[in-house]
């Protein structure tokens, strides 16, 4: 008996008021229903379907390659008329699951739950009770605690609508009895829909057995319908990420000013400042320290590295005892071997620094290799651009720039070489040799300052 999972994903967001299709708004930089989908493929032998609609081509665009089968609904016109544009190719000895792609961090022992109840011919229904159960479908019981329908809040009673026990949406069953319970639904409700939900009194009419699952928390089943809700499930996931790395040993100066939108594999001693957001894949050894306001993207950091405040580091590797900052700039393709320094408003892209190398002021290093124990002037900048090509600089070991030199490459400053100050450097500066290029200082003696007419 195999498992087929329909993915809802077709709504409008209306509430989001954007222009993209609310399941591929981001969560942690990843979007919704990309957590939903990252679950259910957890999920063994699962097939999956994602009913899309609305701004849908954006949604298949985002997961290219994705194993899913993409099934369009034209018209939203409920999410009982959802699952029946997947039904067509779901045989009937499958269980279905039916989940939501706006509620992202469903858990998947919770799926595998729901739908274990629902393999001998029964049906399931994910519930949760709320405080405020406001605008959620309510779970109707019959005096036996037997679930006998659900109501949604527009066309519910009064007294209906003080049950606090709701359906979240998620529900399992045997393919063949959704397929007929779902031919069976009309839209003769409060909002001229075909209701999923309905399904539950047709089969509890059947005397088919329903079991109500509970969600473990009310987060696991919390939809996304505003960006009110999106920035709180955001908040509650930081606050779970922070949690699990202080456990592992990582000291995060505010939980709440913590950002990990990605992965993240940290040392020991590891300690993180407010306001650092961390992207993509991010490695940090032991002993990293990351100063408050840091972009960290893509980078891989060794040990004892200290990266003070205001930074932004992005497919770059550090290797172990450099330090970096504050405001420094590492761009892609960047390598900082051992003990290097790069120091405030220094701007480095595509770029290798031998160890020990120094880069401590207001330089701006493209397309260059630097030996071993280097140390780079302030001012300096690599001229790596002729305005239609890009151009490699070589600088050896042991090589000191002047401050405020432009090199402009294709050129090399060969090993244990001395740049002058305020040097334009065009052709290669031999080894061990000083080298500059600067017009000879002279003073007029006796000149006078202009001086403001009357
Ligand atoms: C639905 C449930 C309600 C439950 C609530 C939980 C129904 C009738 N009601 O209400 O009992 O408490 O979810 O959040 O099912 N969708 C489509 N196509 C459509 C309509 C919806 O794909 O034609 C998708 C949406 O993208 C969304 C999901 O189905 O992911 C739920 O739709 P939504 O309109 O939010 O349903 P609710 O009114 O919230
Ligand atoms: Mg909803």
């Amino acid at each position: 008996m195999g498992l087929s999972v329909i993915i809802l994903a077709a709504g409008q967001g209306t509430r989001m008021r954007s222009s993209l299709p609310k399941v591929l708004h981001p969560l942690a930089g990843r979007p919704l229903v990309q957590h939903v989908l990252d679950t259910v493929n957890r999920l063994d032998d699962a097939t999956l379907y994602v009913v899309y609609g609305h701004g849908g081509e954006k949604v298949r665009e985002a997961f290219p390659g994705y194993g899913v089968n993409w099934v369009l609904q034209p018209e939203q016109l409920g999410t009982g008329h959802a699952v029946s544009q997947a039904l067509p190719q779901i045989p009937d000895d499958h269980t279905i699951l039916v989940v939501y792609g706006d509620v992202p961090l469903i858990g998947c022992e919770t799926l595998q739950g729901l739908y274990s109840c629902a393999t001998h011919g029964e049906l399931s229904v994910l519930t949760t009770t709320l405080d405020d159960p406001h605008g959620y479908g309510r779970i109707l019981r019959d005096s036996g605690g037997r679930i006998t329908g659900v109501i949604e809040e527009k066309d519910a009673s009064q007294s209906q609508r003080g049950i606090r026990e709701v359906n979240t949406g998620f529900m399992a069953a045997p393919a063949g009895l959704l397929r007929r319970w779902v031919g069976a639904l009309d839209n003769s409700n409060a909002q001229g829909e075909y209701y999923l939900t309905d399904i539950i009194a047709l089969a509890a009419d059947e005397g088919v057995t329903i079991h109500g699952v509970t969600a473990e928390s009310a987060y696991e089943v919390q939809g996304i319908n505003d960006r009110v809700q999106l920035a709180a499930l955001e908040r509650y996931f930081q606050r779970k990420q922070a949690e699990y790395w202080m456990r592992s040993g990582v000291t995060i100066a505010d939980p709440d000013r913590f950002d990990l939108r990605g992965e993240m594999n940290a040392g020991q001693d590891v300690a993180i400042d407010v306001n650092v957001v961390l992207e993509g894949h991010v490695r940090l050894g032991d002993r990293v320290i990351i100063g408050p306001n840091t972009v960290l993207r893509n980078t891989t950091i060794a040990d004892d590295v200290i990266v003070l405040a205001n930074c932004v580091i992005e497919d770059a590797i550090i290797d172990s005892g450099s330090r970096i900052g504050p405001f420094s700039r590492i761009r892609p393709d960047t390598r900082l071997h051992s003990n290097t320094h790069v120091g405030n408003f220094v701007e480095i892209k595509k770029s290798d620094v031998g160890r020990g190398s120094k880069i401590n002021h207001l330089s701006y290093i493209g397309d260059t290799s630097i030996g071993q124990n280097v140390n780079i002037g302030a001012g300096t900048i690599t001229c790596n651009y002729d305005g239609a090509n890009k151009y490699r600089t070589t600088i050896g070991n042991d090589v000191f720039i002047g401050s405020d030199t432009q090199l402009v490459a294709p050129v090399e400053v060969h090993d244990g070489a001395t740049i002058g100050a305020g040097s334009t450097i065009t052709r290669d500066a031999p080894a061990g040799e000083l080298t500059l290029s600067r017009s000879a200082q002279m003073t007029r003696t006796g000149w006078k300052r202009p001086v403001k007419k009357t």
